[in-house]
């Protein structure tokens, strides 16, 4: 028999691609599906690429047939937070109603595997200085509550048929592909490290500093700050987990350790060797003080070891990725 299918959903974006590399060197079959909204065709390195809707239940069925897909990855979302407070209903159809539809494909079709990509955003403002899986959960932001309505959707799925699943919540991810082919390419960045590198090559003038008066020991935000190829390669490691009949878990992907706005300006600085300019501005809707991963059950539950865990490596491959996609796009 040939090998079974993985189906990658936004394998075009900027983590997705970044797991499809791991994936497609490890010599599995893919098939990705994205519908290019954010993501790029040539950012998928391997497998077979389908331009395509997650909400095309027909084309979905269709796929997880032809590849005799496994496992499913779904990554095909919206990300953007402020977007999402001034448009909740674009994510709730796109991120909550399509991975519904995504989901009675994959019950139909009788899909083993599901790895789900989730965000510390579900946690909304957290009453510690960690976040735990089993913190309460009060995302502040539709884009949170878009992903926690996923989150439970496939949880109630998983407990009344055979799939299973490992939900993964995000923190802040950054960085891109030590070897320079991928990288994170999106038009209109809003996350910190990437708006960083785009000032450090000239396509804006100034970075903003929102909010310098958190409780905080800077007063500004404080993230938890993860390279993409080891958060690539916690999806690698929970694919070989669900495969080896791991049962079905909810897991922070981070370091456990955070950075505040203004060390990760200091880094990009001591990077670029020369400073940029930096604005403190009020605070930035929608916003927690602070997010740091529990990294306990993580590490407990899969074989995962971060290569990568050094801000400036972090700051490096981001700097090195901008000046390429500067150079490509003139
Ligand atoms: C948010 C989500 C996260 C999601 C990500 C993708 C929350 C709590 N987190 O991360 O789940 O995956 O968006 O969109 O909703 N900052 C500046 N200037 C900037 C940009 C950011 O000062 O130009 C500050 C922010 O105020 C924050 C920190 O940098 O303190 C990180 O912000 P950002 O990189 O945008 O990510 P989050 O909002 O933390």
């Amino acid at each position: 028999m040939s090998q079974r299918g993985v189906l990658v959903t936004g394998g075009a974006g900027y983590i997705g691609s970044h797991v499809v590399k791991q994936l497609g060197a490890m010599g599995e079959r893919l098939v990705v599906l994205d519908n290019l909204s954010t993501g790029f065709a040539d950012a998928v390195t391997y497998g077979d690429f389908v331009q395509g809707d997650t909400g095309d239940t027909e084309l979905v069925s269709s796929l997880l047939r032809d590849y005799d897909v496994e496992s499913v990855i779904h990554f095909a979302a919206h990300t953007i937070v402020p977007e999402s407070v001034a448009q909740p209903l674009k994510y709730y159809g796109n991120n909550t109603c399509k991975t519904r539809n995504l989901l009675q494909c994959c019950n139909e079709a009788g899909v083993k595997h599901f790895i789900f990509s989730s965000t510390a955003a579900v946690y909304g403002i957290p009453t510690g200085p960690y976040c735990y899986e089993d913190s309460p959960l009060a995302p502040i932001n539709p884009y949170g509550t878009s992903k926690l309505m996923s989150e439970t959707m496939l949880r109630d799925l998983s407990a009344a048929s055979d799939l299973r699943h490992v939900v993964l919540r995000y923190f802040n991810v950054a960085g891109c592909d030590p070897d320079g082919e991928i990288g994170q390419s999106t038009r209109h960045a809003t996350l910190l490290i990437k708006v960083a590198a785009e000032v450090t090559v000239g396509k804006r003038e100034k970075l903003m500093i929102f909010g310098t008066d958190y409780p905080t020991p800077d007063g500004t935000g404080v993230r938890d700050y993860i390279h993409v190829s080891d958060l690539a390669d916690a999806h690698v490691k929970a694919l070989i987990y669900l495969r080896d009949g791991g049962d079905s878990a909810t897991l922070n992907c981070g370091y456990g350790h955070g950075y505040s706005v203004r060390e990760v300006v200091d880094m990009v600085n001591k990077v670029n060797g020369t400073p940029i300019v930096a604005e403190e501005h009020p605070r930035r809707a929608g916003d927690p003080p602070e997010l740091v991963a529990a990294v306990d059950k993580i590490h407990e539950r899969l074989e995962w070891k971060p290569q990568y865990d050094n801000l400036e490596f972090i700051v490096r491959t981001s700097l090195e990725w901008e000046k390429k996609l500067a150079a490509k796009r003139g």
